[in-house]
């Protein structure tokens, strides 16, 4: 309850609980926890301020922050309580798959909730977490085509996957110069699957960097370290994906994701190569660290065939995306001004950040190669590396409706619902949209 409520809320407690809470200096203040034992010593109840406004984000927090145990929410909540739910459990994530499950707390659906929906929304953001979390020894291309086949066949989309040199004449070049320095069993590949049969096409991508070395312009140490998230955009295209079916959105989606692993060998692509692309650009390799736009330039370019009424794509694209805005407010671009308020509007309802940014028309000369239609590495006069790099992936996406996320999928510091480690970021947002855009 809000500090406002407490008085009130007290009166409904027992005598003995409500001399607890005075004991304790109980005032519903934000973040204030007071747990309240039985007779036998067994936890009971627990208060929790919402101070002076609900928030999920103290919902979320609260999931973090209790024991393992059966919970159920009572009392004002002061916001929607599906939202509530999601976030509770959203604090209340663990990764533990290379060790013993440390037990979660657990809360029943709360009174007026939509049991289902909290389900859908609370697998999804645990999914894009687990895929992001996991390292990329276990989760390569292959395993990222594994789950994505799962998702599909669990809904009755029809998938397909084209592999290794069949890219080639499949028409997907840039994904396979990405991709084709890793080893055989890692080989890069384009994974399609297309649900619903009525209703306006949603085109959905994700980059899927299974790890980003770099490649020749091989990181350096730190900035390597964490590279086993840069599948984070697939992870959260087949996480939205999955609601969007769940929920039963009444459109005919796609998802498209490019995965592969920007490896060192003897075959990888090299700085100053020119390589094609599906859309029959040429494209100069001025650096072979900037892969994510070259497998989504094909990505968006197949997406374009689709003819979509609405294209998103999420990708933890730049290092400069963070640079700008940190990592909890992941930037957002769009030309579609309704798309832009929508998202926005979304965001701020979903209290699930994003940030608009600009697709800078000046800054477009800086992708001009001296040999080829476009260089992947935008000139440094123009510094603003995320702006330039969503201006490279403009040139390649749909004509109509698209925004595209660079998110960064992680939090660096670990806090109570918030472990340190993968982030699920602006999917409750997209997906609030796409219900006000469709339903
Ligand atoms: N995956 C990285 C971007 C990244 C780095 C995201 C760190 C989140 C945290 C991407 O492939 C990359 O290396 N981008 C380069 C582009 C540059 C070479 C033009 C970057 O941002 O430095
Ligand atoms: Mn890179
Ligand atoms: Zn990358």
């Amino acid at each position: 309850m809000e500090e406002a409520e407490w008085g009130q809320v007290s009166h409904s407690l027992t005598a003995p609980r409500r001399a607890a809470a005075k004991l304790a200096d109980f005032a519903a203040r934000q973040g204030q926890t007071l747990l309240i034992g039985d007779d036998e010593g067994r936890p009971a109840q627990v208060l929790f301020g919402l101070g002076a406004g609900a928030r999920l984000a103290h919902f979320r927090e609260l999931g973090g922050r209790l024991a393992a145990g059966e919970y159920r929410l009572e009392g004002p909540l002061g916001v929607d309580p599906t939202a509530a739910a999601v976030a509770f459990a959203s604090g209340a994530y663990r990764f533990d798959r290379y060790r013993k499950a440390t037990p979660q707390a657990h809360l029943a659906p709360p009174e007026g909730a939509d049991p289902g929906l909290i389900r859908a929304q609370v697998h999804a953001l645990a999914l894009a977490r687990d895929m992001i979390n996991t390292p990329a020894n276990d989760m390569g291309p292959l395993q990222i085509e594994t789950i994505a086949r799962e998702i599909a066949e669990a809904h009755g989309a029809a998938f397909q996957v084209t592999t290794g040199e069949a890219l080639l004449e499949a028409g997907y070049p840039a994904v396979h110069a990405v991709g084709r320095a890793a080893a055989a069993h890692r080989s890069p590949r384009m994974i399609e699957f297309a649900w619903g049969d009525t209703g306006p096409r949603l085109a959905i991508v994700g980059k899927g960097v299974a790890f980003d070395t770099g490649g020749l312009d091989i990181k350096p140490t730190a900035g390597m370290r964490l590279m086993k998230k840069d599948m984070g955009g697939a992870a959260h295209a087949l996480a939205l994906a999955r609601m969007v079916m769940a929920a039963g959105l009444p459109v005919r989606l796609s998802v498209l994701v490019p995965a592969v692993e920007n490896a060192i060998s003897a075959d990888a692509m090299r700085p100053g190569d020119v390589i094609a692309s599906r859309k029959g650009l040429t494209i100069e390799v001025g650096n072979t660290d900037a892969e994510g736009r070259l497998i989504l330039a094909d990505a968006l370019t197949r997406a374009a065939e689709l003819e979509p009424d609405l294209t998103l794509d999420f990708a933890t694209l730049t290092g400069a995306a963070r640079v700008a805005l940190g990592p909890d407010l992941p930037p957002f671009y769009t030309d579609d001004e309704a798309l832009a308020g929508a998202i926005t509007a979304a965001a701020l309802a979903a209290q699930d950040p994003l940030w608009r940014m600009p697709l800078w028309p000046g800054y477009e000369a800086a992708l001009a190669s001296d040999i080829a239609d476009i260089t992947n590495e935008p000139d440094a006069w123009a510094q603003a590396g995320s702006v330039t790099a969503a201006l490279f992936l403009k040139r390649f996406a749909p004509s109509g409706a698209w925004a595209h996320l660079d998110i960064f999928g992680w939090n660096p510091r670990g806090r109570p619902g918030w472990p340190k480690g993968a982030e699920a970021q602006g999917l409750l947002a997209l997906f609030a949209m796409l219900k006000a855009r469709y339903v």
